[in-house]
């Protein structure tokens, strides 16, 4: 399926680089190369989807913190139009030290992974003893920035008894907590032994759940229980896939500009930069023409030929 769509959501992925080693994203024995997307070609890529129309920007990675620039592409995108909604998904390592800078700058929201709240489980699940780090990184994101949500990936006999404790622990600090299903990427198939539907999940949970209506950013959808003060949101992109109303785009570190993880149909963003602007909307407009709807469920296999994760900011 292909639908012809304006984009309104842009990923930007700064760098490839990540302070954990989180197995869902790099399995042990792979290598993850080192790039930097070049500050002048970012804000550049910016001002020109800008003008296609987009009117959130999120950046990724890696981890996103780790560029040194984070604080400064905040602010130029604020400058650009203090109406685009800017936005960091993060591991929370380093935002105890960052959060207060991140959100004078301009920064409206972040989500922040937290898969654990169990040292050991976190250090055989990241390859780092930093979960304190991500606490405190936590607290430091929800006292200064002004949206914070919490992520979790599920998985199937790593953390899906952690359910409970994390709803917990998420309403005790009042941020909205979101569980992602286990997606198929470059390094594991469809059927992954790890994947945990939502609704096994909603079936275990032992609140009183109701669905709240909409599906606010696209992705997720919520639902609160009387007992609770957040919502606790269920992105799965497995088994609710929410491509209707995708109007992502990706941006690599290098430059590659993609419509959805899983389809590998790129142009080279950082290129398209110095020819003149009628090409480069010609280039875009026919990338979105192309864009496919199909979603994970479309790859079968293993997906061995789509970028990683943290090369297309997850
Ligand atoms: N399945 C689901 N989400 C993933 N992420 C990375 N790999 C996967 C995967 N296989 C996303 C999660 C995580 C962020 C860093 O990247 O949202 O919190």
């Amino acid at each position: 399926m292909s639908i012809n769509r304006p984009p309104g959501y842009l990923r930007v992925s700064l760098l490839s680089a990540c302070n954990l080693q989180c197995s869902y994203c790099l399995p042990a024995g792979k290598r993850r190369p080192t790039i930097f997307a070049p500050d002048d070609r970012v804000r550049s890529a910016i001002r020109l989807l800008h003008h296609f129309g987009i009117r959130k920007i999120r950046f990724t990675g890696g981890e996103p913190t780790l560029s040194k620039s984070l604080c400064e592409l905040v602010s130029f995108v604020k400058a650009l139009d203090g109406d685009i909604h800017t936005a960091i998904t993060s591991n929370g390592v380093l935002l105890a030290s960052k959060a207060q800078a991140l959100s004078a700058a301009g920064l409206d929201s972040a989500n922040i992974s937290l898969d654990t709240l169990d040292p050991a489980k976190f250090r055989a699940l990241t390859g780092r003893d930093y979960l304190d780090r991500v606490i405190s990184g936590i607290y430091a994101a929800a006292k200064h920035i002004g949206s914070v949500k919490l992520n979790c990936v599920l998985m199937q006999g790593i953390n899906d008894d952690e359910t409970e404790k994390l709803i917990l622990f998420a309403d005790s600090r009042g941020l909205d907590l979101r569980f992602i299903e286990f997606m198929p990427n470059r390094y594991s198939a469809l059927g992954d032994p790890r994947f945990v539907s939502s609704d096994e999940i909603l079936d275990r949970l032992p609140w009183d759940l109701r669905p709240l209506p909409g599906r606010p950013n696209g992705a997720a959808r919520y639902y609160t229980a009387p007992s609770l003060a957040i919502k606790v949101g269920f992105i799965s992109p497995v088994s609710h896939p929410f491509c209707d109303g995708c109007d992502r785009v990706r941006l690599t570190a290098g430059g590659l500009l993609y419509t959805c993880l899983y389809d590998s149909s790129s142009i080279n963003l950082f290129d398209l930069l110095t020819a003149d602007y009628g090409r480069a909307r010609t280039a875009f407009d026919e990338l979105m023409r192309s864009k496919q709807f199909g979603g994970c469920r479309s790859t079968t296999g293993s997906a061995t030929t789509l970028p990683s994760f943290f090369a297309m900011g997850g």
